[in-house]
């Protein structure tokens, strides 16, 4: 799977080069091209933003810059995402939907925003992280990357997609290992009795359990 990132702060990403993004890089499981925007600046003091039309206060990222950088990229078969707080806000479905995408195209916001133009142009999707304000689109990105990388083959053991929190639209029941006793507190029996058919049934309940106390919300 291919990310082609456009941003201004290419050096954001660096944190991608490690544990299992960094191997899923390495194995060219995925590939992380960041585009720097202020490339595509024809000014000689590569400047990509001007004040807003209108009047108030911040910069606006200008249309043009952002379309030469979006045209360097682009294929057919891109899909556009432009990180906002306005967007979509991003759950687990929405991650899986996008990691059957063969190219994503990630625009990252800075500044007050991007010309409109532009945006009505290129881009085929908003996402939010979250009801809450960034400095730019550039960590709401790398959330976007690493959650959907986890789904490319080979990036992860198969299992543990299946078994980690929101698959079966339910939280992960708790884990234990080594020592059997840490302060008193005992691992629970059930998962040293070596009954397989078992220990299924007490995570199941206790997947429910968690669920119905931590995010009731998702149980209706
Ligand atoms: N840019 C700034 N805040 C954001 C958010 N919450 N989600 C996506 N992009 C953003």
């Amino acid at each position: 799977m291919r990310f082609d990132v456009l941003t201004l702060f290419p050096e954001m990403f660096d944190c991608l080069n490690q544990s299992i993004i960094g191997r899923a890089v390495e194995k060219e499981l995925i590939d992380i091209n960041l585009v720097n925007i202020r490339y595509f600046s024809n000014n000689k003091h590569k400047k990509v933003d001007d004040t807003p039309y209108g009047g108030g206060s911040g910069m606006v990222m200008m249309p043009d810059v952002v379309y030469r950088a979006f045209q360097s990229v682009k294929t057919k078969k891109a899909k556009v995402v432009y990180m906002t707080p306005q967007g979509k806000k991003l759950d687990q479905k929405k991650v899986e939907d996008l990691s059957k995408q063969e190219h994503l195209i990630i625009l990252c916001g800075h500044y007050e925003g991007i010309d409109q133009r532009v945006l009505d142009k290129i881009v085929d999707e908003e996402i939010s992280i979250g009801d809450y304000v960034l400095t730019g689109g550039e960590i709401p990105a790398m959330v976007l990357i690493d959650s959907v990388s986890r789904y490319v083959k080979g990036v992860l053991k198969e299992d543990s997609i299946k078994e980690e929190s929101f698959a079966n639209g339910l939280l992960e029941y708790p884990q234990y290992t080594r020592p059997e006793a840490f302060e008193g507190e005992k691992v629970p029996d059930i998962l040293l009795s070596g009954n397989h058919q078992n220990i299924e049934k007490w995570r199941k309940e206790k997947s429910l359990e968690i669920t119905k106390k931590k995010r009731p919300d998702l149980l209706k």
